[in-house]
């Protein structure tokens, strides 16, 4: 494939092409969706709107997206590496999958999954560490219609067990266990909690279990299944080639859940065909893929960043994809380093919060290793600080690479703001343009559009584009509420922006009361709600606070019943909780016991005052007239975490 010919080439290029997507969307989305495979063309571009919120892109095509991310590049790319795989282990030996035999895997798993009753429409959870079956088998649920729903591997048994309840899946994928640096992750058995907590016991009918390691695990009779026995039956039956199930263009591809600002996660949506084209076409733009490009997302796959910029993008382009399995510091902060070197890697996905980790080592573990390969240097999930832009420019990126800021969320689909690697303007700490059919809006708190330079405000989108979230899972109307309410007819992000003179984006940070832990999202009434199911809790509220290198870290306040007072035992038994409940990413970082919260006289509390407590900005407390008892903020002061 050559995607070379839909690239733009340069700013003036992409200025013109801009304008025509935004005011004829219909021809310039049908103008990049012929370059994909259809078992049939689309009867209408782009149904619905920001009003009527009935979504649909593509209407009347027919397709599956695993032929156009492995079929249509037989052809030309059968003996090209698809996929290089990383071990954890600097000795394990390393693996690698061409097109062709990715295809293959993908037909046999997808046999797997359907001799064991899973078919078009039912949902499967898989929970899998950064191993190679873990995107098959997401392309494998792609390829039979299923709609995949992947948990990411730092999640609780309880958060599986809730994600599973919501959206009813039958089926689940897991390994035996999954290593990351010098830590087993036991996810069989993790699975096996969760299925306990499950109320309906009949909703899953099977486990599917990938043998990793040498680990043994416990095999429910009737329920969980190998996938090396399964693979060994499909070969028996003499099965190999998999013809992919036509999908509607808008049939669900996957559920991706996340944090939002209401105690429950929400499932956004994400569809066929309009998810797929736009993936492939902001990666082969941003990241000016060429033949033969190398791409390595340090992103897992169970966020957004790996659906998108990990699986479905690279796979639709034709690069070879990097999966690394572990993290960045093991066995030394060299791995990351080391792995580009050995792969030529031309472009990197990393968070900011792993770029100010690894600063912290300095230089030295990067002296030795020739980055020169690199030309984009991505940045995703957090604002990209200076200091980290410097860094990653001077001595990653070498002066040389570009550095790509790029802005979007799980239910944007794809990148939504950046510049286009050496193509558009970068600016420090700016995620810079609109990509293309992108309409970005700032209001102010009253919905009016901000028109002057240099002034924040609610960053919402004013059109609709091909990978927008169509819905929350069996819940349309908290979908409305959510993205749609506060400032009806656009798009809310929940995100505060601004724009300087040259029409540069610059993204401040989430307006709403959602925390951004290591780009990790997590909403603080989700964690309020974990914290207060503590026996000796009688109520709590969470904010963030500055922290250097995970960007925001999690500061609570906590009221204790009377009588309580054994502060070091209930400290721990919140942590423990907050792992149980959630996952060991989201537990706080300061606890604080206080004799009330700050409430406005209608009993709201007042989180403005307790984060700016949390960030040490007392000066700046503002207006406490209208809190009900005013001394329990000298007493939040005075008792202050350090
Ligand atoms: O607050 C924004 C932040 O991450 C949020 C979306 O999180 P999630 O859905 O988990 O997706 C993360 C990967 C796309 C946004 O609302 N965010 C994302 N990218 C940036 C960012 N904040 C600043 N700069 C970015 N480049």
């Amino acid at each position: 494939m050559n995607f070379e010919r839909y690239q733009i080439k340069s700013y003036s290029e992409y200025l013109s092409k801009y304008k025509k997507s935004i005011n004829t969307p219909d021809v310039f989305w049908e103008a990049v969706a012929e370059h994909f495979l259809w078992h049939k063309k689309w009867d209408s571009v782009c149904l619905g709107d920001f009003k009527n919120l009935d979504i649909r892109w593509f209407e009347g095509g027919q397709l599956n997206i695993t032929e156009n991310c492995l079929d249509r590049l037989i052809p030309t790319h059968k003996n090209k590496v698809a996929l290089y795989f990383e071990p954890n282990n600097v000795e394990t030996p390393t693996r690698q999958y061409t097109y062709q035999e990715l295809l293959d895997e993908v037909c046999l798993f997808a046999h797997v999954l359907k001799n064991n009753g899973v078919k078009k429409g039912d949902r499967v959870c898989i929970y899998m560490s950064m191993i190679p079956e873990g995107i098959i088998a997401m392309l494998a649920c792609a390829r039979i219609g299923a709609i995949h729903t992947v948990v990411f591997a730092g999640f609780s048994a309880q958060s599986i067990a809730t994600r599973i309840e919501d959206c009813g899946v039958s089926f689940v994928i897991v390994n035996n266990a999954g290593i990351r640096g010098e830590k087993k992750l036991y996810l069989k058995s993790i699975v096996d909690t969760a299925l306990n907590l499950v109320s309906d016991k009949q909703l899953v009918r099977k486990v599917l279990v990938v043998k990793h390691t040498e680990d043994a695990v416990d095999m429910v009779s009737e329920r969980d299944i190998w996938l090396h026995e399964e693979i060994a039956k499909v070969k028996d039956m003499g099965l190999s080639f998999f013809p992919a199930v036509v999908m509607e263009a808008e049939d669900m591809l996957f559920i991706m859940y996340t944090s939002g600002s209401t105690a429950k996660p929400k499932g956004v949506v994400h569809t066929v065909a309009g998810y797929m084209i736009y993936a492939n076409y902001t990666f082969v733009n941003i990241y000016q893929i060429k033949e033969g490009h190398v791409h390595f997302c340090s992103a897992d796959i169970g966020w957004i960043t790996g659906h998108t910029y990990l699986v479905y993008a690279p796979l639709s382009a034709g690069v070879q994809s990097v999966l690394y399995e572990g993290t960045p510091t093991y066995p030394s902060p060299s791995r990351l380093w080391q792995i580009v070197e050995k792969y030529k890697v031309k472009s990197l996905i990393l968070a900011p919060t792993t770029i100010r980790m690894l600063m912290t080592y300095g230089t030295k573990p990067i002296e030795q290793y020739d980055l020169s390969s690199l030309k984009v240097i991505n940045s995703i999930g957090e604002p990209l600080n200076e200091s980290a832009w410097d860094w990653v420019h001077n001595h990653i990126g070498n002066k040389h690479a570009a550095i790509v800021d790029s802005w979007w969320q799980t239910e944007t689909g794809g990148i939504m703001i950046s510049s286009f690697a050496g193509i558009t303007p970068s600016q420090k700490s700016y995620s810079t343009l609109p990509f293309f059919g992108i309409v970005p809006i700032l209001l102010n708190d009253f919905g009016a559009k901000i028109r002057e330079s240099n002034v924040k405000g609610h960053l919402c989108i004013k059109q609709s584009w091909p990978a927008i979230v169509r819905t929350n899972y069996s819940d349309h109307d908290r979908f409305k509420e959510t993205y749609f309410s506060k400032f009806p007819n656009y798009y809310y992000a929940g995100d505060v922006a601004m724009k300087d003179k040259k029409g540069f984006y610059r993204i401040l940070g989430r307006a709403d009361e959602v925390l951004n832990v290591s780009g990790h999202r997590i909403g603080s009434a989700e964690l309020e709600n974990t914290i207060a199911s503590c026996e000796a809790v009688i109520e709590t509220a969470v904010v963030s606070f500055h922290e250097d290198i995970k960007g925001e870290g999690i500061y609570a306040f906590v009221v204790l019943k009377p009588n309580y007072k054994d502060y070091l035992e209930i400290r721990n038994q919140i942590i423990d909780k907050v792992a149980q409940v959630i996952g060991s990413f989201a537990k706080p970082d300061k606890i604080q016991f206080v004799v009330g919260l700050p409430k406005t006289r209608s009993g709201k509390i007042m989180r403005r005052i307790l984060k700016k407590i949390a960030n040490n900005d007392i000066e700046n407390i503002g207006e406490t007239s209208t809190i009900i008892d005013a001394s329990v903020i000298d007493d939040i002061i005075r008792n202050k975490q350090s």
